[in-house]
């Protein structure tokens, strides 16, 4: 949106002005970056240039310049940033053109926050929740759904403002602590047509499990609409796909089947804060004409060494004995994935902490909690002993590449669990605990090539089991997963976890 459409568009609606002037008000603090970094501890030796990098861009960037695409179409979709929704168009020899974009207040990743907070879920990155539930429902709300959000003959899509309240300045948003907050976005007319909304730990029926069923088709067919638009005007058929709505790993995983772009790359931190990498990306192209490697592997965080985990058990060795629990370490990653492997057979619940920690929110085996997925009982064994999360929600396979056709009706790479894919049907009772109820799996692929020692433990299990699927969950009880092996050591001794893994020692809860 051009800034004269900005002002078009304010003028036109005096509602956002109170909206605008708090857009200011945050344009005015990043204004001021300089001068809060200057205020750090050597902050006054900074020589640094500053490059504002648009949104969108950024994402865009996050996508295409870590793939291993040389052109390709590229394709944002979020709640906003700097006044748009959704930014689409080319990548060609490291060149991003946008081709359009959706400006405020029109956003497919708003309707889909407004849906979850009508569906009683109201923190900020709650979505997943409503992903989860929508298999349980059946989409009977699509002509009230397509009422609400409808696409238009561009490709693109529009919200019908009667039914929300973001564009008015009546529903309250923004940053506390760190943490975005918002009111409800979801006018009375909203509720006219759908009803009353569900409170925050009211019983789910199953009304709500049909909205977010309908909400779920209504977000894919928005998608695939535009994505068929896109390809309609080029021959390019490689995807590269950012934005906090990349993360809907249910509709990424229907892309390939129900448009024509086959090769999809999705960042590891699909969301904002693959901004800042995309962010960089982007300004490196710009000077220097060079792109940034292929991110195949998302373990970039932190790393803890032996020696810092031995002195740390070191500290904790009374505590570890009072509870009767035994230290192991082994000598070789082939022993070391034989033994729990053994574990994981004999039912044990394992903290995998291995190596750098994964950028981006999920757990890809460096920061894991791993169970046995073939056991029927392996949800409320992770509930009861770790988890207690809400039933619906689905737990995640992690599988060697070279065996998904034998058991997903795709053959394709994922390695940061972005899709969720069906299972074949002859294998589903022979892996219930990561078999979604539609019979779906959100699969990582794992390969020795980027993810070694993670791919010998699957492979070690899968020899024993002829299953090389590890269920895999991220090391987390409700708090942020761990990143240092201080939170891995306290998450196992507050849980009932059997057994812990740091590196190459093996913690042991001798029950
Ligand atoms: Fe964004």
């Amino acid at each position: 949106m051009s800034k004269a459409d900005r002002i078009r568009y304010l003028l036109k609606t005096p509602s956002a002005w109170k909206l605008a002037l708090s857009k200011l008000r945050v344009q005015k603090q990043r204004a001021s970056i300089l001068e809060i970094l200057s205020r750090l501890p050597g902050g006054d030796q900074l020589r640094a240039e500053f490059y504002p990098v648009e949104h969108h861009i950024a994402h865009l960037a996050s996508a295409y310049h870590f793939s291993d695409f040389q052109d390709s179409v590229v394709l944002s979709v979020d709640g906003f940033g700097d006044f748009s929704s959704a930014a689409w168009g080319e990548a060609l020899n490291g060149e991003i053109h946008i081709q359009r974009k959706v400006p405020f207040p029109h956003s497919l990743g708003l309707f889909y926050e407004t849906v979850t907070q009508f569906i009683g879920f109201p923190h900020y990155g709650d979505e997943y929740k409503v992903m989860g539930l929508a298999s349980y429902g059946k989409p009977i709300y699509l002509n009230e759904m397509r009422e609400i959000a409808y696409t238009e003959n561009d490709g693109g899509y529009k919200l019908n403002m009667r039914y929300f309240l973001h564009q008015t300045g009546k529903a309250k948003y923004g940053i506390d602590k760190g943490i975005p907050r918002s009111e409800n976005f979801f006018s009375e007319e909203w509720t006219k047509l759908l009803g009353k909304h569900r409170a925050p730990g009211e019983e789910l029926t199953q009304r709500h499990k049909d909205i977010a069923a309908s909400a779920q088709a209504i977000y894919e067919e928005n998608l695939f609409h535009l994505l068929n638009k896109i390809a309609a005007n080029t021959s390019i058929r490689n995807l590269s796909f950012a934005g906090g709505c990349a993360m809907n790993s249910v509709a990424n995983g229907k892309i390939a089947e129900n448009t024509p772009f086959k090769s999809i790359y999705i960042p590891p931190a699909a969301g904002d804060a693959g901004g800042s990498v995309g962010a960089a990306a982007f300004t490196h192209w710009q000077k220097t004409k060079l792109r940034c490697k292929p991110m195949n592997n998302a373990s970039l965080g932190y790393q803890a060494t032996d020696i810092e985990i031995k002195e740390l058990l070191n500290q904790y060795s009374d505590k570890l004995e009072t509870q009767g629990i035994t230290i192991k370490i082994y000598e070789n990653e082939h022993q070391l994935c034989n033994a729990v492997s053994d574990e994981i057979i004999r039912g044990s619940v394992v903290g995998w902490y291995q190596g750098r920690m994964e950028w981006g929110p999920r757990a890809l085996g460096a920061r894991s909690i791993l169970c046995d997925p073939r056991r029927a009982d392996a949800k409320d064994l992770l509930n009861g002993k770790i988890k207690r999360r809400e039933s619906f929600r689905p737990f995640a396979p992690s599988i060697c590449r070279e065996n998904v056709h034998e058991w997903f009706e795709a053959d394709t790479d994922v390695p940061f669990m972005m899709q969720v894919l069906p299972i074949r049907e002859e294998k589903r009772t022979e892996v219930p605990a990561i078999t979604h109820v539609d019979g779906s799996g959100r699969l990582q692929t794992v390969t020795a090539q980027h993810n070694s020692i993670y791919y010998k433990l699957i492979r070690a299990f899968g020899d024993k089991t002829g299953v090389p699927i590890l269920l895999n969950t991220s090391f987390n009880e409700n708090e942020p997963i761990v990143c240092k092996p201080q939170e891995a050591i306290e998450c196992f001794l507050r849980t009932n976890m059997d057994v812990l893994v740091l590196n190459n020692i093996v913690v042991q809860r001798n029950t």
